[in-house]
């Protein structure tokens, strides 16, 4: 794994927008990026959408959605997307799980079936303050492909600053497994800010365990982890403690 320890969040955006550039360039302007939400990489997007960089012969496919929220939500993962990114640079398609089909079974399979005919080039990862990536929550199976996610209790709190209050957050989400994320070619985490610090440190340094479904990128063999030095602050004392 690669580590790189940036000053601000920006510069490891800049970093992120480096390493888009040079997949876009690998991969003739046709590639395949899979794509997170949350507070992270926002600023990525910001820099991405200001950039002359060109997405529309590529795909992007998302990580995750709340179930229950429709594309109209202010608080799903689409209008997010849409307002941060697909809105300002057009990618020739796009996927997030539908959050409106209340068949998990279908849902799940379909999403699957799109994963399955585009491998991701790129994965752009956040870091849940328990060590979930996606939504995979601790104790998810490494071998699991897409599921319905039952949130816990850490990750709702977590969110719930996205949401007017916290009983608004949807219990449940649609999740690329833990399988699929692993399948990427290539792989940036970012984590930034002191809450991160614990389980940048389980990332990095800890066992690799379902209860922290991010110590699995240790064994990824193209994994780069951008964190700041709040979010560092751990792993560079160095040792474990459990
Ligand atoms: C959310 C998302 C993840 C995200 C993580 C961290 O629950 N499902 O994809 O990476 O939590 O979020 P944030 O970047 O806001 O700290």
């Amino acid at each position: 794994m690669k580590i790189w320890i940036v000053k601000t969040p920006v510069e490891g955006a800049n970093k992120g927008v480096a390493m888009i550039q040079q997949t876009l360039k690998d991969r003739h302007e046709q590639a395949v990026f899979g794509l997170a939400t949350g507070g992270t990489p926002q600023t990525l997007y910001r820099l991405l959408s200001a950039s002359q960089l060109d997405f529309s012969r590529c795909i992007a496919i998302n990580l995750d959605e709340y179930v229950g929220l429709d594309q109209e939500n202010p608080q799903s993962y689409a209008y997010y997307m849409n307002r941060y990114l697909f809105s300002k640079k057009p990618f020739q398609q796009t996927f997030i799980p539908n959050g409106m089909n209340r068949n998990a079974t279908v849902e799940t399979q379909r999403y699957d079936q799109i994963l399955d005919r585009y491998p991701i080039d790129l994965q752009i990862l956040g870091l849940g303050q328990n060590g979930h990536i996606g939504f995979n929550e601790p104790g998810t199976p490494f071998e699991s492909t897409t599921h319905e996610v039952q949130l816990t209790e850490s990750t709702i709190a977590a969110n719930a600053r996205f949401f007017a209050q916290s009983t608004d957050v949807p219990r449940s989400a649609y999740s690329m497994g833990i399988k699929s994320i692993m399948a990427a070619k290539q792989i940036v985490i970012m984590a930034y800010g002191k809450a991160k610090a614990a389980a940048v440190k389980k990332l990095v340094l800890g066992p690799v365990t379902t209860a922290v479904p991010a110590s699995i990128l240790q064994q990824h063999s193209n994994v780069t982890l951008i964190v700041d030095e709040a979010a560092a602050d751990q792993i560079k004392k160095g040792k474990v403690e459990n």
